[in-house]
């Protein structure tokens, strides 16, 4: 079932990984969340705890390889971590009650759990919210230019919006205890995941001043990642590990949903993450420089968690 016998190349990897330090230092150090033993902080303490408790970074990552990849030279760290800000609110709504009712995130009890659900909320809204603010800080500080601000804020909030991740995770309230076909599948993953990590990619080549044809490739790529990039969601939401995931299994079943996984099996589900992920590859594969973000794409149809 293994689609390539080789893992991302070592060097690869070490820069991944200092892409994903990067991230996980600015989160954990900048002037917009930290923690806070305050009540008052209370809603910024449950974001910093929801930022700060792990996550792979992939939105990030995706954002900083893409900026690399069309010629950016400089460190667009803050910027790539808006896309984990706005990706943390989307996860921190979908582990609520009313909505997944998941009590792990990340190996920890989900913000509801920790902090309630009123803070839960706001915590969300909060973490939506802050992506705009830093972007037009950066450009009002004159960091960015304000076309580019432009550019980013109309790319995430479309991404993220009402016919976006949005729109997505209504699709996915609507089809639990229905039967939900394929074409109905890949629309709502495509928009509930897809969306952002595609906004993710966007972000690199806007801040790298790309043309509209290589912004397209970009978003072509990762549209495609992200299909693949869920339907190894629900393929791990039966056969991975909390453990190693850190974050519940059988969350679907439990609420009765129709994923890849349960219509199609796992086999043919990971075949159909695997078309994915080639036609991904496909979209960026003749750049040069484009081998890490390639084989991020295989790696990722392997991964544990
Ligand atoms: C989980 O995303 C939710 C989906 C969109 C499938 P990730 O698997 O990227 O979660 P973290 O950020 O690593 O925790
Ligand atoms: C998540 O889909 C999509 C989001 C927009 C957060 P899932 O509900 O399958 O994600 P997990 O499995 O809880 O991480
Ligand atoms: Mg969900
Ligand atoms: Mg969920
Ligand atoms: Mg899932």
């Amino acid at each position: 079932m293994k689609a390539k016998a080789t893992k991302m190349k070592p060097e690869l990897k070490a820069v991944f990984q200092r892409d994903v330090e990067a991230v996980d230092s600015y989160l954990l150090s900048n002037g917009y969340i930290s923690k806070s033993d305050d009540n008052e902080n209370r809603i910024i303490d449950a974001e910093f705890y929801a930022l700060t408790a792990g996550g792979k970074r992939i939105r990030p990552v995706l954002c900083i390889e893409f900026y690399k990849l069309f010629g950016g030279k400089g460190d667009v760290t803050e910027i790539a971590s808006c896309l984990e800000l706005m990706h943390t609110f989307s996860l921190i709504h979908d582990d609520m009650p009313e909505m997944d009712n998941d009590d792990m995130r990340r190996g920890k009890p989900s913000v509801h759990c920790a902090y309630g659900v009123d803070t839960a909320l706001l915590a969300g809204d909060g973490l939506a919210i802050l992506p705009f603010e830093i972007i037009s800080d950066r450009a009002l500080s004159g960091d960015i230019s304000p076309e580019t601000a432009v550019r980013l804020v109309n790319c995430l909030s479309k991404a993220a919006g009402n016919q976006g991740m949005i729109m997505g995770q209504r699709l996915d309230l609507i089809s639990e205890n229905e039967k939900i076909d394929l074409e109905f599948l890949k629309r709502m993953s495509s928009l509930k995941t897809g969306c952002i990590l595609s906004a993710s990619a966007q972000f690199g080549a806007i801040l790298a001043g790309a043309n509209d044809k290589d912004i397209m490739k970009a978003a072509e790529y990762a549209e495609n990642f992200g299909l693949a990039f869920q339907i190894i969601d629900d393929i791990l939401d039966i056969t991975g590990s909390e453990n190693e995931l850190g974050k519940p299994i059988g969350s679907d079943e439990k609420r009765s949903k129709d994923t890849y996984a349960t219509t199609m099996g796992v086999d043919a589900a990971y075949n159909e993450a695997k078309r994915y992920t080639e036609t991904a590859v496909a979209a960026i594969s003749n750049i040069d420089g484009s081998e890490l973000l390639c084989e991020l794409a295989y790696d990722l149809l392997d991964r544990r968690h």
